[in-house]
């Protein structure tokens, strides 16, 4: 099997700031690999330069054996539409507020070439009630659902297309345990259904260990770990590594 992705020597900086540095590894399909670190460690830049979202300073990264770098822009935006799915901790920057449920993930659908107005709209109830929202609920706008219930529909809204590479970035941050522990139940069978390639990035270990095949631990903007999930967790190799999980540090 060939690599989703390939990064290597990825660098950011903001001014003289490191964004993030040194950033080398692979991506497999079907994989889940987590990100894990404190505050300003640098996860959301990486994944930020990931998506194209930022400009990386230097480092390659490969898709599927093609350099991203030397890509075309219009070629890239093909891509981020097609192949590329890319799930905010706050739903708001991932929903369109002012539309229907119906339409936040139809849209995505026609964007992609989909026209039947009749399998649009089916297609879009068959994803509400994959994501556990009622289809009859397809003509309220996100603003009238709970927060678990916009995470979903963005996920929804992400998944409809059928990508391969997924990159999420806290995606069950502002939601309560019970209903962050459905999402991840959720989450867990979708990528396993459809080999979703998968970055997720978290605060939360127990998220971590749920979600993610494997796991790098960055700090100041450098990955100083990485392995296998439980391997890294139960056995920790780097002092700060060992830190954050004994709990000593709030991440
Ligand atoms: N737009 C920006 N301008 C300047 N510096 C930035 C900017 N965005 C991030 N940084 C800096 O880059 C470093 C990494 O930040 P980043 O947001 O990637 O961290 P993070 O690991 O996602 O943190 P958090 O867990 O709080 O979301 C930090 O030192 C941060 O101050
Ligand atoms: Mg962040």
């Amino acid at each position: 099997m060939s690599a989703l992705l390939q990064v290597e020597g990825l660098e950011k900086r903001y001014g003289a700031r490191i964004g993030c540095t040194g950033v080398s590894f692979d991506l497999f399909p079907g994989e889940v690999l987590g990100i894990v670190g404190e505050s300003g460690s640098g996860k959301s830049t990486l994944l930020a330069c990931l998506a194209g979202h930022l400009a990386a300073d230097s480092g390659q990264i490969l898709y599927r054996g093609r350099d991203l770098g030397a890509m075309a822009e219009p070629e890239r935006r093909v891509l981020a539409r097609t192949e590329w799915a890319f799930v905010h901790q706050n739903p708001r920057d991932g929903l369109r507020m002012g539309v229907s449920a119906g339409a936040n993930v139809g849209e995505r659908l026609m964007a992609v070439g989909a026209r039947h107005y009749g399998a649009i709209r089916a297609a879009a109830e068959d994803w509400l009630g994959r994501v556990e929202i009622d289809p009859g609920r397809i003509d309220d706008r996100p603003r009238a659902f709970s927060g678990g219930m916009q995470q979903r529909l963005q996920i929804a809204r992400n998944l409809v297309t059928a990508p391969r590479l997924v990159l999420m970035d806290e995606p069950t941050g502002g939601l309560d345990v019970s209903v962050q522990a459905r999402l991840l139940d959720l989450l867990r069978a979708l990528v396993r259904e459809m080999g979703l390639g998968v970055i997720i990035v978290t605060h939360d270990l127990a998220v971590a260990r749920l979600l993610a095949d494997r796991l790098m631990v960055m700090k100041d903007g450098r990955v100083i770990e990485a392995g296998l999930t439980d391997q890294v967790l139960d056995d920790p190799q780097a002092a700060y590594t060992q830190l954050l999980v004994s709990s000593v540090l709030q991440v």
